[in-house]
């Protein structure tokens, strides 16, 4: 969704900084523009580089679009954006907005968008207590401009009183609100796999898996947009994570191994969405192998990251794992959740031609010891959503699978599987 972020002109606007990196952490695309005054204390320069668009601060300019001469189309920016919010908000911007002025970017824009408006007032307390400015405010309430109420506290002309600021964190949230997207993993830190993971047989060749990554970075951007910090771990994968996520590419295994335990305690979730290869080739040959006839490869099985981030987890901790059957779906998930100790178990039916392996949808069952709860087919982004809500309402303190999930599962933890031989015929 997008955001045009208006900055007017008070010290407050380097707050607008932040908020435009908390808007872009909640994936909405951001534009900023900026009134004349603003510019004084913070450079566009600023915002285009963090935007990666350029700066609306006068009706004058060229266009954004920097291969066009023409110049900026309030009109159209006024339609591009989702919602306008304005912080900080002076009593000037209140005045011109409540009055319908129209005679910059900013005060144009607002009387050209059929965009929900929400302002973020910021001034010394005097001025916003006085009369004028009230009867602005509410005006422009009255009008259906949301108004992210001024904090009390410290003033930057020194005073105490209510004008300043609310915080960025506080804006995003309200804003978040006005585009209807729920903000309910604030707070959460969630530890994301996704993709397959590589084993080397030689310098050119691997053994690998088909999972594209679509499902894990399908669920990073939904945790991300309401509102959880992701930390991605990705194996090979030509998917692009949301932006500000931050990432951790792998290949192996091992590395993703070393990834999940080395960031698990930062993580109040941890969902390992990644098909992880089981076996990994007992010697991995220095030069490329050449072709001679049948060849027998030897594999011994990789640690299960699963398994060892459910020993090891934080009191608290949620640990949700994904598998993927071919047969008895229910049954296998719910013995797959039961050996390596997670709390929740998301089964794919990978057997479906028409889901699953870089399809852009995808059907699951959410398991629990005493749910099943059918996901049906939708596209991985939603199903996403769906599976954090699911995961949310297992903080329920009445919970049963948390209580199961520290003794009774301990004496069901997977035994390491013997080493195995396969043949690959090239
Ligand atoms: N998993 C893991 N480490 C491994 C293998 C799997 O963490 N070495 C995790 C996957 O990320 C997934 C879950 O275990 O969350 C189940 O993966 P799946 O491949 O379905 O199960 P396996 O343990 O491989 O069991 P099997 O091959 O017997 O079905």
């Amino acid at each position: 969704m997008k955001v045009m972020v208006g900055v007017s002109g008070g010290i407050a606007a380097y707050k607008a900084v932040e908020l435009v990196r908390a808007l872009q952490r909640h994936a909405l695309d951001v534009r900023v523009t900026m009134t004349r005054a603003a510019t004084r204390f913070v450079q566009p320069l600023t915002f285009s580089a963090l935007t990666g668009h350029r700066v609306m601060t006068s009706l004058w300019e060229a266009s954004a679009d920097a291969s066009s001469d023409a110049p900026i189309d309030h009109i159209a920016e006024a339609q591009w954006a989702d919602l306008l919010v304005v912080a900080p908000a002076t009593a000037d911007i209140l005045a011109r907005f409540a009055h319908g002025l129209a005679d910059d970017f900013l005060t144009t824009m607002y009387l050209a968008t059929p965009a929900p408006v929400l302002v973020a007032p910021a001034m010394n307390s005097v001025m916003w207590e006085h009369a004028a400015t009230q009867a602005n405010v509410e005006t422009l309430r009255q009008r259906g401009v949301r108004v992210v109420e001024p904090d009390a506290g410290q003033l930057a002309c020194g005073m105490v009183g209510p004008g300043r600021m609310a915080e960025p964190e506080q804006i995003a949230s309200a804003v978040l609100g006005a585009l209807g997207r729920s903000h309910d993993l604030a707070g959460e830190v969630i530890l994301i796999t996704a993709a397959g993971t590589r084993e080397a047989l030689d310098p050119v060749r691997f053994l690998g898996n088909r999972s594209s990554g679509k499902m894990g970075y399908a669920l990073a951007e939904a945790a991300q947009s309401r509102g959880a910090r992701v930390i991605l771990v990705s194996g090979p994968s030509s998917l692009h994570p949301p932006i500000h996520c931050e990432t951790v590419r792998v290949t192996t295994a091992e590395e993703m191994r070393q990834a999940v335990l080395a960031r698990q305690a930062e993580a109040t979730i941890v969902i390992k969405s990644a098909a992880v290869a089981d076996y990994r080739p007992v010697a991995v040959a220095a030069q490329k192998m050449r072709r001679s006839g049948p060849l027998t490869l030897e594999l011994q099985p990789t640690e299960d990251i699963l398994a060892e981030v459910a020993r090891r987890r934080a009191p608290g901790q949620l640990i949700v794992g994904f598998a993927a059957e071919t047969e008895d779906t229910v049954q296998q998930g719910r013995a797959k959740l039961l050996r390596k100790g997670a709390d929740a178990i998301v089964v794919n039916d990978v057997g479906r031609e028409d889901i699953g392996f870089d399809s852009d949808d995808n059907a699951a069952t959410f398991l629990t010891m005493s749910t099943a709860i059918d996901l049906p087919r939708m596209s991985k982004r939603k199903l996403g959503d769906r599976i954090l809500d699911e995961i949310v309402a297992l903080r329920r303190p009445q919970s049963l699978l948390v209580e199961m999930s520290s003794a009774e599962m301990e004496s069901l933890r997977e035994q390491p599987a013997p080493p195995r031989k396969a043949i690959l015929i090239e």
